[in-house]
């Protein structure tokens, strides 16, 4: 049984939501809202979850709020400008982590029958949580494929020993992050099922190649969110158009089936789907980040891109396009169309040909 995002009369609409172009957005806790979907309906998931569990608490957002210490971090200010506040992983104790080990086993757990075999599930994760997040979801039978790796210059690590700065002025507690690891899973392929075959049955198993034609690439130039989106998403975890967008497009090999983000956050992978014209749904447990989203998605989605892209164009959403059905079409699948001879199957779908 599929998700249809058409009719509204799948289990997950049971929850409120609201649609917007070819997505649904969904206030709901997605352990609760994965129970309730059909089994093998999922075609790939990009997600951010909060691999900290305490940072989205609301007691620690309330604390974030009123710039108080809990788990979220006031880094030291760096050449006179403010930085944001960073949830603090490395304080975790052994009970905490345990509770990550058991947030990421549980999720995977029920996330896994929901999946359609072969179908690609990105994880994004930081240097110090990576290898117990990542370890639990193979835990869980999910397939670890490889990292990918977003090349970026983070605020952690760098400072030099806290209250020691004078004495120690050559030291630096960790090395400064310049990349952000991305686990890349993969629902394994029924047992004897080739990747052409998994293709041609379920129209997964494989990654989307770039619109070069060149393949998906493991490393990613990136750049930290632009001001311009974090004034329209002032989400503490946003994640930048320029990314999203790769990610998304690579998610689904064929450009077809359902993308879903169930910790949306502010919603950057569901308007990152809208602009490279996929389908797709967010699902958000807190209030205040589920009407966010509703806000920030028509926006964010048609913003061009000026960081690096991957080979996608840096479109502008001013020049959609309108197929016969009135559905608005990006210029990414229009592209495709051109360059290939080939719609862009998302949009070939949404456009109900
Ligand atoms: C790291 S943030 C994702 C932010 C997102 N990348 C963006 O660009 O806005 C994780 C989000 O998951 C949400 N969340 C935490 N637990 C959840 C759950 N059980 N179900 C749904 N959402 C949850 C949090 O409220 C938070 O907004």
């Amino acid at each position: 049984m599929a998700i249809d995002l058409e009719t509204s009369r799948s289990p997950g609409f049971d929850f409120p939501h609201r649609t917007y172009g070819r997505s649904l957005m969904v206030h709901a806790d997605c352990f609760h809202w994965l129970r309730q979907i059909p089994e093998n309906s999922i075609d790939a998931v990009v997600t951010d979850p909060p691999y900290g569990i305490r940072e989205y608490e609301a007691q620690e957002l309330a604390q974030r709020q009123r710039g108080k210490t809990g788990i979220w971090r006031i880094p030291p200010s760096f050449d006179g400008s403010r930085r944001a506040p960073l949830p603090r992983f490395t304080a975790l104790d052994h009970q905490e982590r345990q509770a990550v080990r058991h947030f990421f086993h549980e999720w995977a757990t029920i996330l896994l029958p929901k999946l359609k075999p072969g179908a690609h599930v990105f994880v994004a994760c930081n240097t110090f949580m990576s290898q117990l997040v990542f370890s639990s979801l193979m835990d869980s039978g999910l397939e670890f494929r490889t990292q990918i790796i977003r090349l970026v210059q983070t605020l952690r690590g760098g400072d030099r020993p806290k209250l020691g700065e004078q004495e120690f002025p050559d030291v630096c507690s960790l090395p400064r992050g310049s990349h952000e690891p991305w686990g890349l899973f993969r629902k394994p392929l029924p047992k004897g099922m080739s990747l052409r075959e998994c293709l041609r049955t379920h129209g997964t198993g494989g990654l989307r190649r770039r619109m070069d034609g060149k393949p998906f690439l493991d490393v990613i130039p990136s750049e930290r969110t632009p001001r311009r989106e974090r004034s329209i998403a002032n989400h503490p975890s946003l994640k930048p158009q320029s990314l999203m967008r790769q990610l998304v497009w690579s998610a689904l090999p064929l450009g077809e089936g359902i993308v879903l983000d169930p910790f949306m956050g502010s919603g950057s992978t569901i308007a990152a789907a809208e602009a490279v014209g996929c389908r797709s749904i967010g699902i958000e447990r807190h209030s205040d980040y589920y009407e966010l989203a509703g806000e920030a998605v028509p926006q964010l989605h048609v913003l061009p891109t000026r960081g690096p892209t991957g080979g996608l164009p840096s479109h502008n959403g001013q020049a959609q396009l309108e197929l016969g059905s009135g559905v608005p079409v990006e210029p990414v699948a229009h592209h495709l169309a051109v360059a290939t001879g080939v719609d862009g199957g998302c949009d070939r779908a949404a456009a109900g040909g």
